[in-house]
C-alpha cells in the first residue's frame, strides 16, 4: 500500500535530496510538489524543484509554484547557506518541464477535496506559507489530511537563524501558527533531530561512490551546502534536514520523540518564530505534535544512499 504525499519545499540542496529520497522510494506516491518562496525566491524554488525531478528521471511529476511571501513577514532568504542559485554546487542542465498553471494552494484544496479523507500526507519541508494558506482558503480540508510531516523548529537545539528560531518557522510564524493550530495530526522533524545526521567525508563518499549523476549531485551538494555550518559550529559537516521528513514515512523507527504541546511565537520580536515546545510537559496544554528529538544516523544514511542508488 503506498503512501499518497504532496511535497511542499524551497529547494535548497537539502530539499532537494528529500525529494530525490522520495522518488526514489515506491512506498510513497508523490501527487505533486508544491513550491513556496524560503531558501531563496519562488522563482528559483519553483526551477529548482524540476530541475530535480529531471535529475531522478521523473519529468512526468507535477510542480506547482505556490506563495512568493509569506502571510505577513518580508521574506528572509538564505543564499549565504544554499548560494545564489539554491542549489549551489554543481551545475545542472535547466529544466525543460514547465509549471503547472494551478496554484498550489488551489492543488493542495483540490487534492485533498478529490482524495479520500485520510488518504493524503503534507509534507511541508520550507516556510509553511502555502499550507496555511490552503488550510485558510478551504478549513474543509483540514480534517482529511492523513499528517503533517514537516521539517522545521527546535528545542534543545534553540535557534538557526535567531537565536531562539529555527528558519522555516521563523520565516513566516503567522503560517506556522496556523498549521500548529489546525488541529491536524503533526510530525515535527526540528533541528533537535537533524543536528544528528550530519554529513561526514564517508558519507559523502558513498554518495560519490555510486558513481551515477544523482549520486554527483548529491555529493556535490552536500560538499558546497556543509560549509556554512561547518564554519558555523565547527561541526565535522552538515545537517542533512529535510530528508529526515521522507526518511520518517519510509522508517518512522528511525526516529523517537515526544506526543507534546507545541505552540509559536508570533508577538515577540526577540523571539519570533520560535517553537515553544513542552517537552517536560509543565504546562496543561494540550499535545498537538509528535516532537521529534533522536535518530539512528547510521539507519538514516544506510537507507538514504541506499534508495539514491536506485535512481
Ligand atoms: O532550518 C533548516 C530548514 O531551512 C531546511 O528546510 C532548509 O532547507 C531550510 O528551508
Ligand atoms: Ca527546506
Amino acid at each position: 500500500m503506498t503512501r499518497k504525499i504532496i511535497i511542499d519545499t524551497d529547494p535548497g540542496q537539502d530539499d532537494a535530496v528529500a525529494i530525490l529520497l522520495a522518488l526514489a522510494s515506491p512506498e510513497l506516491e508523490v501527487l505533486g510538489l508544491t513550491c513556496v518562496a524560503g531558501n531563496v525566491p519562488l522563482a528559483l524554488t519553483a526551477h529548482n524543484a524540476r530541475l530535480v525531478c529531471e535529475l531522478a528521471g521523473r519529468p512526468e511529476t507535477r510542480v506547482f509554484a505556490g506563495c512568493d511571501r509569506p502571510l505577513q513577514r518580508p521574506l528572509v532568504t538564505a543564499e549565504y547557506v544554499h548560494g545564489k542559485t539554491g542549489l549551489d554546487g554543481i551545475t545542472l542542465p535547466a529544466p525543460a518541464m514547465t509549471l503547472q498553471d494551478q496554484h498550489a494552494a488551489d492543488f493542495i484544496i483540490e487534492t485533498l477535496r478529490a482524495e479520500p479523507a485520510g488518504a493524503v500526507t503534507l509534507c511541508p519541508l520550507g516556510p509553511l506559507t502555502n499550507i496555511a494558506t490552503a488550510l485558510q482558503r478551504a478549513p474543509d480540508i483540514a480534517p482529511r489530511i492523513a499528517e503533517i510531516v514537516l521539517m522545521g523548529g527546535a528545542y534543545f537545539e534553540v535557534g538557526n537563524v535567531t537565536p531562539t528560531a529555527e528558519f522555516n518557522i521563523y520565516v513566516d510564524p503567522q503560517a506556522a501558527e496556523i498549521v500548529f493550530k489546525s488541529g491536524v495530526p503533526l510530525v515535527v522533524m526540528p533541528l533537535d533531530a537533524t543536528h544528528k545526521v550530519l554529513t561526514t567525508r564517508a558519507r559523502i563518499e558513498a554518495f560519490r561512490a555510486l558513481g551515477t549523476q544523482v549520486g554527483h549531485a548529491v555529493a556535490s551538494w552536500t560538499d558546497f551546502f556543509e560549509r556554512h555550518d561547518m564554519a558555523k559550529y565547527g561541526s565535522q559537516g552538515a545537517p542533512l534536514h529535510d530528508p529526515c521528513v521522507i526518511a520518517y514515512l519510509i522508517r518512522p523507527d528511525l526516529f523517537e520523540g515526544r506526543h507534546i504541546n507545541v505552540e509559536i511565537e508570533t508577538g515577540s520580536e526577540l523571539t519570533l518564530g520560535m517553537t515553544v515546545a513542552d517537552w517536560w510537559r509543565v504546562t496543561d496544554r494540550p499535545a498537538n505534535a509528535m516532537f521529534m528529538g533522536g535518530v539512528d544516523a547510521e539507519g538514516f544514511y544506510t537507507l538514504l544512499t541506499d534508495r539514491l542508488g536506485r535512481l
